[in-house]
């Protein structure tokens, strides 16, 4: 075809137009044509404005795997981020959750990436264990002609800070894969490095021939207005504290403030199973204990900056390295040196770095050697339903001694000794879409929730109450004492009655000689909570990671062998299938 006719005479352009035209199209690339073809469409889709910056597309759409292993939701969200950055530059990605993801199927992604958090200490997430369990057993399928990178995210307070992104970067290399980019290891402050990690990842990634496109757009999203989807705001929100009350006795050991906050604005739509981040504030009496440790005392401005902006008590190997890089301090140095830095980290905090290793510190090398202040996360205990525009938290006091100093927590006790009603507090929405109520209002639910685990299964029966939920719901609740720790006890004692809740059971561990806890009812229950469970309920489990979360379901397993003459194996089996099926969800810390 000749420039001078690539236009028929009937094109609706006069003859200059239509030379011009000619001119551009006849020396054009098929690809071009077919990159302007889609880009005039996609214009007049988008109401005659250009939606994003159009480059020439890939020849055709990479396919790329986004697996994500996640507890609270921070890993899952950058997959989304990572599916939705390579939709826009011509992958065609597929995102799959740990809990989900068949192995099997790997070997066949092509290119990869994961993405994944660190819980428990060293360990994957709940819902992703079993998958990880199987790529690190013998049974892991080859990853030969597989492109891999990984993101892992943690939190430098940690000992095995990153393990299980740490454990799957080197588990991909080994099964044959080949990495297209190198592995970031996050905290808790990954936002920024994150997008950076995205962006330059799926550079590596894309096919060569697209590596140079900007942007291309898939212009059947743009019709459907799925492009520019609004990020909900990650601006904290300031709220008022309306109650403050300490839910234990006043001869307990244990502080548990029940606060109420009220939003000026109306609350963000929570739902049950939600939490709220709190922004917690530092310690005066510590700001001021290091500041003058450090010779810094006059600094006003370094003061509130310490106070609100900087994690003044986690003692990490990165915190010791960047301290003795700001100081030279040679002792320091030697304990890095020596290995002996794990160790002498334990139980320790910064007040105890700089008290050990005297050093005249600048404003800037408290900055530098200090990391961003994290917010604290607080299962939501109310329901919209039934409280309105406010949020209600049940936070327990964290007190304790190491190395001869009283500790205290720093947003627990920031919440119970210098808060109180009136006080202002920032905030924001941390939403679980794996820790919700069964979408069926006469479905019955079990709820496990021992201390402050019982706060989100205050929302689940609020909730189901305000709904009139026809199904039953029964919850096992545990703590030290009945007379002085029975959080919420009256209003558990006004849902029996109103049959908001069908049955509680209750173990309080130090009333009698022996312990007694809640996995201990729920054997005591074996054969009725397994009929619960065949007949569909759903079992939720809150609170304490360490232990309790995995003796209630070592119960589980066990009720199952019980009642129904398993063997161990089947009845983990069955439980597994309820974790499978969503029906068996926990939100542990
Ligand atoms: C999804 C989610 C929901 C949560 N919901 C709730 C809730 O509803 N209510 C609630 O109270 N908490 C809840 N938490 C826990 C909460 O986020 C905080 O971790 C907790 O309040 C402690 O924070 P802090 O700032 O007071 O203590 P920090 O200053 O963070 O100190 C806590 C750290 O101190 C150390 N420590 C604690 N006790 C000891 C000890 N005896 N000996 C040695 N070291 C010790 C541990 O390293 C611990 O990690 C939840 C956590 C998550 C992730
Ligand atoms: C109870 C608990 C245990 C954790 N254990 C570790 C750990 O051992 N190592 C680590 O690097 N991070 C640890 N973290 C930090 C998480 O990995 C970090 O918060 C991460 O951003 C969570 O991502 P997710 O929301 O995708 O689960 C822990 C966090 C909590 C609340």
């Amino acid at each position: 075809m000749s420039r001078q006719n690539l236009l028929p005479r009937t094109a609706p352009f006069g003859d200059g137009e239509r030379a011009s035209l000619d001119a551009v199209l006849g020396a054009a690339s098929p690809t071009q044509r077919a990159w302007l073809a889609g880009f005039l469409a996609g214009l007049d889709a988008a109401g005659g404005q250009p939606a994003a910056v159009p480059a020439a597309p890939p020849k055709a759409a990479a396919p790329l795997t986004v697996i994500y292993a996640s507890e609270s939701g921070n890993s899952e969200a950058l997959a989304g981020t990572v599916a939705k950055l390579a939709r826009k530059q011509g992958f065609k990605p597929k995102v799959v959750d740990f809990a989900d993801l068949d192995v099997a199927t790997l070997p066949k992604a092509g290119k990869l990436v994961a993405i994944a958090a660190t819980w428990g200490e060293g360990e994957p997430p709940a819902r992703g264990v079993r998958a990880y369990g199987e790529l690190m057993g013998e049974g892991a399928p080859r990853l030969d002609g597989v492109e891999f990178a990984v993101l892992a995210l943690g939190d430098t307070s940690y000992a095995e800070f990153c393990a299980i992104g740490k454990a799957l970067d080197a588990r991909f290399e080994a099964l044959g894969g080949k990495r297209a980019a190198e592995r970031a290891d996050l905290d808790l402050d990954f936002e920024k490095p994150a997008a950076d990690w995205i962006k330059a990842t799926l550079k590596a990634l894309a096919p060569a021939e697209a590596a140079d496109n900007v942007v291309a757009v898939d212009f059947a999203r743009v019709a459907a207005g799925e492009d520019d989807e609004a990020e909900p705001s990650r601006e904290p929100l300031v709220v008022e504290v309306v109650e403050h009350v300490n839910l234990n006795s006043s001869r307990s050991d244990k502080e548990t403030i029940h606060l109420a906050l009220a939003f000026e604005d109306g609350a963000p739509a929570y739902e049950p199973g939600d939490s709220l981040e709190l922004f917690p504030e530092n310690d005066p009496q510590l700001v001021d204990e290091i500041l003058t440790a450090a010779g810094l005392s006059g600094d006003a401005a370094l003061r509130n900056a310490l106070l609100a902006e900087r994690d003044i008590t986690t003692l990490s190997a990165a915190t010791i390295e960047r301290f003795v890089k700001a100081t030279g301090h040679t002792d320091a140095q030697r304990l890095i040196e020596s290995g002996e830095a794990k160790a002498w980290i334990e139980g320790r905090h910064l007040i105890d770095l700089i008290a050990t290793f005297p050093a005249t510190l600048t404003a800037e090398h408290l900055t530098a050697i200090t990391r961003p202040l994290p917010p604290r996360a607080y299962s939501i205990a109310s329901s919209r339903k039934e409280v309105g525009d406010e949020v209600h938290l049940a936070i327990v006091a964290v007190r304790y001694e190491t190395h001869g100093r009283a500790r205290s927590g720093v947003a627990s006790v920031h919440v119970a000794d210098r808060i109180r009603d009136g006080a202002k507090l920032r905030v924001r929405l941390k939403p679980n879409r794996h820790f919700r109520l069964p979408q069926d209002p006469a479905t019955d639910i079990i709820m496990v929730g021992p201390g402050t685990g019982v706060a989100p299964f205050r929302a689940f029966v609020q909730e189901r109450r305000a709904i009139e939920a026809p199904g039953r719901s029964w919850l096992f609740f545990g703590d030290r004492h009945f007379l002085h720790d029975f959080l919420y006890q009256l209003e558990w004692q006004e849902a029996l009655e109103d049959r908001s809740l069908t049955q509680i059971d209750v173990a309080f561990s130090r009333d009698q000689p022996e312990k007694v806890y809640v996995q201990d009812r729920i054997t005591h229950h074996a054969r009725e909570l397994v009929s619960w469970l065949d007949g569909g309920a759903h079992f939720y489990v809150c609170g304490d990671a360490k232990n309790m979360a995995k003796d209630v379901r070592n119960a589980v397993v066990k009720a199952y062998e019980t009642a129904k003459g398993l063997s161990p194996a089947k009845a983990e089996a069955q439980v597994a299938a309820l974790e499978r099926s969503h029906r068996y969800q926990q939100d542990v810390y």
